[in-house]
C-alpha cells in the first residue's frame, strides 16, 4: 500500500494565480484538499488580451497569499507537505518565473523537495486525478493557448499525434467575443449567446476537414465571423439576435471540426492501443457544454470511454499541478535550485514544433 502523500502545487503561467493542496491517501485515492485560483480578468480587460508584464506583477503580488490560503483551506501546514510542485513552463515567462521563485523559496526554507511541472502535463494528467484512467489514454487538450491530441503513456511520456497549426480554439472564442462586443474570456460569453442563436443561419468554414490526419486550424474562422458581422451591421450597430446567430454558427463550426478530428485521432490511437479505448478531454475549452456533449457522442459511437474533468479542473488551476507533481514525485523526479522557467516546453519533444504563437504565449 502506498503511503499518504501531500503535495502543494503552484500555477502562474498565464492569467490565473493559483495554489492547491492535493493528497493521495494510502488506498491510492487522490483528493483535492484545496484549490485556490485568483484570476486577473479585471486587470487585462482594458487591453483586450493578457498583458505579460501586468500578469507577472500580479502573480508576484498574489502567489504567496494564494499559498497561505490553500494551506489554510486544506487544514495543513508546510510541515505536512511532502513536496512542492510548480509550473515551470510553458507560458508567459514573467508569470512562470514568479511561481518558480516562490516555490524555490518555500522549498529552500522548508527543505522539502521541489518538482518542476509542465503546465500541459498538468492538464493532460487531470483525468487521472478525477477518474483514475489507466495509461495509456488519448487526450484532447483544448484551451486558450493549446490544442493537441496526445497519447498519454505516463507522467512524462506523451506523443502528440496532431494539433492546431495556428490559433487555439479558446483564442478563436476570445477573438469572436471581442468582434461581437462580448465580455472576456470569450468562451463562456459566446457559449451563452450561442445557446439562444440559430446555428444554421451562418455557415462558417470547417477548416482542414479535407486534409488527412488530425491537425486543425482555427485562425480563418475569426475572419469569417468578422466578414459575416460586417455584412449584418447597420450604422456600426449589431442586433442581439445577429450576435446570437453568429455565436451559434461559430460554435457549431468549432464543434464539427473537433468532433471529426477526434474521430480520426481515436482511429490512429486505437491502431496502437486497441485494448485501452479511452478519451479524456481537458483545458478551458473543455468547459464548453456543446463541445463536451459532441465528444461524448463521438465516443459513444466508437465504444470509447469518455472522461472530462469537472469544469473547475478544466481551466487553469494548481490542483492539476500538485497532482502531476505527485506522479512525478513517485517517479523519482527532484529538482534543484537551478530549476528554470521555460517559455516553451513541448510535452512531446520528438514531434515537430507547432506553428504559431497565441496571446497566451508560445504554443509548445
Ligand atoms: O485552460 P485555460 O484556463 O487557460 C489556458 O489557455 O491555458 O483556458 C482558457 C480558455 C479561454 O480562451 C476561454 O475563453 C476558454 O478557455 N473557455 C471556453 C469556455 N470556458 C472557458 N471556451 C469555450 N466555451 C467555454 N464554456
Ligand atoms: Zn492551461
Amino acid at each position: 500500500m502506498p503511503r499518504t502523500l501531500t503535495l502543494l502545487g503552484l500555477e502562474s503561467s498565464c492569467d490565473d494565480t493559483a495554489a492547491a493542496v492535493v493528497q493521495r491517501d494510502e488506498t491510492g485515492v487522490a483528493n483535492v484538499l484545496s484549490n485556490v485560483v485568483v484570476g486577473q480578468n479585471d486587470l487585462h480587460k482594458a487591453f483586450g488580451g493578457v498583458v505579460p508584464e501586468i500578469a507577472a506583477r500580479a502573480h508576484a503580488e498574489k502567489i504567496d497569499h494564494c499559498v497561505e490560503n490553500a494551506l489554510h483551506k486544506a487544514g495543513v501546514t508546510l510541515d505536512d507537505v511532502d513536496a512542492i510542485a510548480v509550473t515551470a513552463g510553458p507560458g508567459l515567462i514573467g508569470g512562470v518565473m514568479s511561481g518558480v521563485m516562490c516555490a524555490k523559496g518555500l522549498a529552500a526554507a522548508t527543505r522539502k523537495p521541489l518538482i518542476g511541472v509542465n503546465h500541459l502535463a498538468g492538464h493532460a494528467l487531470t483525468p487521472r486525478l478525477t477518474d483514475d484512467p489507466a495509461y495509456p489514454y488519448l487526450m484532447l487538450l483544448v484551451s486558450g493557448g493549446h490544442c493537441q491530441f496526445l497519447i498519454a503513456r505516463g507522467p512524462t511520456d506523451f506523443s502528440r499525434i496532431g494539433g492546431t497549426i495556428d490559433d487555439a480554439p479558446g483564442e478563436a472564442f476570445d477573438k469572436t467575443a471581442r468582434l461581437l462586443g462580448l465580455a472576456q474570456p470569450g468562451g463562456p460569453a459566446v457559449q451563452n449567446e450561442a445557446d439562444l442563436g440559430d446555428p444554421k443561419r451562418f455557415r462558417f468554414p470547417r477548416p482542414m476537414l479535407d486534409r488527412e490526419g488530425c491537425d486543425m486550424s482555427f485562425s480563418g474562422l475569426k475572419t469569417a465571423v468578422l466578414r459575416a458581422r460586417n455584412d449584418v451591421m447597420v450604422d456600426q450597430k449589431i442586433r442581439i439576435q445577429d450576435v446570437r446567430d453568429l455565436c451559434a454558427g461559430f460554435q457549431s463550426a468549432v464543434v464539427d471540426v473537433l468532433a471529426e478530428k477526434t474521430r480520426r485521432a481515436l482511429t490512429l490511437y486505437l491502431a496502437e492501443a486497441p485494448e485501452f479505448p479511452a478519451l479524456a478531454v481537458a483545458g478551458g475549452v473543455a468547459a464548453n457544454t456543446a463541445i463536451r456533449a459532441k465528444l461524448e457522442s463521438v465516443c459513444a459511437e466508437m465504444n470509447i470511454t469518455f472522461t472530462a474533468p469537472p469544469l473547475a479542473l478544466c481551466t487553469d488551476n494548481a490542483a492539476m499541478i500538485a497532482y502531476a507533481g505527485l506522479e512525478l514525485f513517485e517517479a523519482g523526479q527532484r529538482d534543484g535550485m537551478d530549476l528554470v522557467a521555460r517559455p516553451r516546453w513541448p510535452l512531446d519533444s520528438a514531434s515537430a514544433p507547432m506553428l504559431g504563437s497565441g496571446k497566451k504565449g508560445a504554443k509548445a
